[in-house]
């Protein structure tokens, strides 16, 4: 048994996420998580709302509300659509909470006194009619690469380039409007990332456990050669500079920029989960406490890699103190909105509390893990989704598990039957079945979702050609022993499908385990084939479980498509 923390990149708190962002980390880390647990490994799965910066700030704006109220309220938002996408956290934490708080300013503290902090006076974005400084997307303007109009402080959204406020062109503030705005001094803490650019190259270098997406992302932005970065804000909520435990002089009016402390919310949410009773979140985290036996697993968007790859461990390694590193990260490029951006405000596409109220929550965590964007982007169109959720849930693995049950129910009193002995049919099966159960662990070993996907759905539809072929409903009228087989075989054949499809289809599997009656000890994720066509008590008493997935209707497309902007 094996120990893996993991941790999905911490949504903004700014407003309900949607299908894209689901698919891009906490989906994935979820699937995960469930296969390890399986597995019998010892994990946990820890994230939380990333509360900081000019994002909540903004959001909280247009809301009329006061940040804090507005955080307290889009965090029981979030957690609650969470849940009911069936994400099996730990925890899920809030950078705002206490924890985080100490933990940023500790790390700071430690960078400081090895060196690698600077304060400096530089130019910012002031803007005389707001009576204050502009950071990040507080102000916009024309990007300085592209032309684009709209580029943010931070991020140009066209050309996805990172800026500092002061390279815009035409800046205005996002507050007023207002365009009269100057650069003035004000001084800000500097971490000196180039400081760390061997040792960071030399990490990298020996991860060779990454996979490719992340691995070139990060030596991408070393061979472009890391640069100071300023890590503190003009801004007055999040997370107060301090030196010896003290508010630091000049920094009154300052907290740390939200990427400082986002990533130390890893850390603190484990704080979180321990003060909540969880455990002692150093085993987890600190290398002198027993964490050098842990796999660190992290997922992300790929816009998310350069922080986690870079900037993260920049603060983890200067702080000279033994903190747990990532041991493999998964990155993830975009969920399109038929290859489109996602936009609440344009009404495109669907996000995490709606879903809910069209579908539970397994036909989309199948349909967004078969279609994870793994290579290359993904489109979501709702006519893949029928196609997808219509032929893969409904026809194949549905369909299988109400056939064989309800043929048991009729013919064979509900029970697991005695009789017959398996044949060369069902040694093929097995065989078959075998290598596929090989593959499909590695895909998931390795974090392949839509290869694991495509593996399980395999593996679905050679229990129906099997049934196709033993036609236990064909045998019970000359041969009741080989419908016997057949049904037994059937059975099993449901038990084991759903033992699998656990980690991304958790409620569906649960509804065949309980209606198959297999008992929880029985639901571990098998290490061979062998045995497992036979599992299953004879006589067992099993109950047909209700249709564990209705088709998807051109009716329901149609008024979806109306409502979320279709293609
Ligand atoms: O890009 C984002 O959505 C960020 N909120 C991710 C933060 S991940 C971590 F570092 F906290
Ligand atoms: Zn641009």
């Amino acid at each position: 048994m094996a120990r893996y923390l993991i941790t999905s990149a911490l949504p903004y708190i700014n407003g309900i996420k949607h299908l894209g962002n689901l698919a891009g980390s906490m989906l994935p880390a979820d699937i995960h998580a469930r296969f390890r647990r399986l597995q019998g490994h010892e994990v946990l799965y820890i994230c939380a709302t990333d509360e900081h910066g000019t994002p909540a700030e903004l959001a909280a704006a247009e809301a009329g509300q006061d940040v804090r109220a507005y955080c307290d309220a889009q965090y029981e938002i979030q957690r609650d659509a969470c849940a009911g996408f069936k994400l099996s956290f730990d925890h899920f934490g809030r950078s705002s909470n206490p924890p985080n708080h100490k933990l940023t300013q500790a790390f700071c503290e430690a960078l400081e006194k090895n060196a690698l902090i600077e304060e400096r006076v530089s130019k910012q974005i002031y803007s005389i009619d707001d009576g204050r400084f502009l950071p990040d997307r507080y102000v916009e303007g024309t990007c300085p690469h592209c032309g684009f109009e709209r580029a943010r402080g931070d991020q140009c959204d066209n050309c996805g380039t990172l800026l500092d406020p002061i390279e815009l062109i035409n800046p205005r503030s996002k507050i007023s409007g207002s365009t009269n705005v100057e650069p003035r001094d004000t001084a800000h803490l500097f971490l000196k990332q180039p400081l760390m650019q061997d040792r960071i190259r030399a990490w990298v270098d020996q991860s060779t456990e990454w996979p490719p997406l992340a691995r070139s992302i990060a030596y991408k932005w070393l061979d472009e050669g890391l640069i100071d970065r300023s890590i503190t804000r003009d801004l007055s909520w999040g997370i107060k500079v301090t030196q010896n435990g003290q508010p630091r002089p000049g920094f009154e009016n300052k907290v740390f920029y939200v990427w400082f402390d986002a990533p130390i919310e890893y850390i603190g949410s484990t704080v979180e989960w321990s003060q909540a009773g969880g455990g002692d979140w150093e085993r987890w985290w600190r290398t002198d406490r027993g964490a050098d036996d842990v796999t660190y697993v992290q997922f992300m968007g790929k816009d998310n890699v350069a922080f986690h790859t870079v900037s993260f461990p920049v603060t983890i390694m200067g702080s000279g103190e033994p903190w747990k590193l990532v041991d493999r990260l998964k990155a993830f490029n975009w969920v399109t909105w038929y290859g489109g951006k996602f936009s609440t405000s344009e009404k495109r596409g669907i996000f995490m509390d709606q879903a809910l109220d069209l579908l539970p929550s397994d036909y989309w965590r199948w349909y967004l893990m078969a279609n994870a964007p793994e290579s290359a982007d993904a489109a979501f169109t709702l006519e893949q989704f029928q196609q997808t959720v219509n032929a893969d849930l409904a026809n194949v693995f549905g369909n299988f598990v109400n056939r064989i049950t309800r043929f048991c129910a009729s013919k064979f009193e509900g029970v697991v039957p005695e009789g017959g002995a398996p044949g060369a049919l069902e040694q093929k099966l097995e065989t078959d079945l075998a290598a596929r159960l090989k593959a499909l662990t590695e895909f998931h070993e390795q974090m392949e979702f839509r290869k694991a996907a495509a593996e399980l759905r395999a593996m679905w539809a050679a229990g129906n050609e099997y049934l196709q072929v033993a036609a236990p409903w064909t045998a019970f009228k000359t041969d009741v022993e080989r419908a016997a087989v057949g049904v037994r075989v059937g059975l099993n054949l449901a038990a084991l499908f759903a033992i699998l499809a656990q980690p991304f289809i958790p409620d569906a599997a649960k509804t065949v385990l309980d209606a198959i009656g297999v008992p929880d000890q029985h639901r571990a994720w098998p290490k061979q084939i062998a045995g497992a066509l036979d599992a299953l008590p004879r006589g067992l008493a099993i109950t047909p479980p209700d249709v564990l997935f209705k088709k998807i209707e051109d009716t329901d497309v149609a008024a979806w498509a109306e409502r979320f902007g279709g293609g």
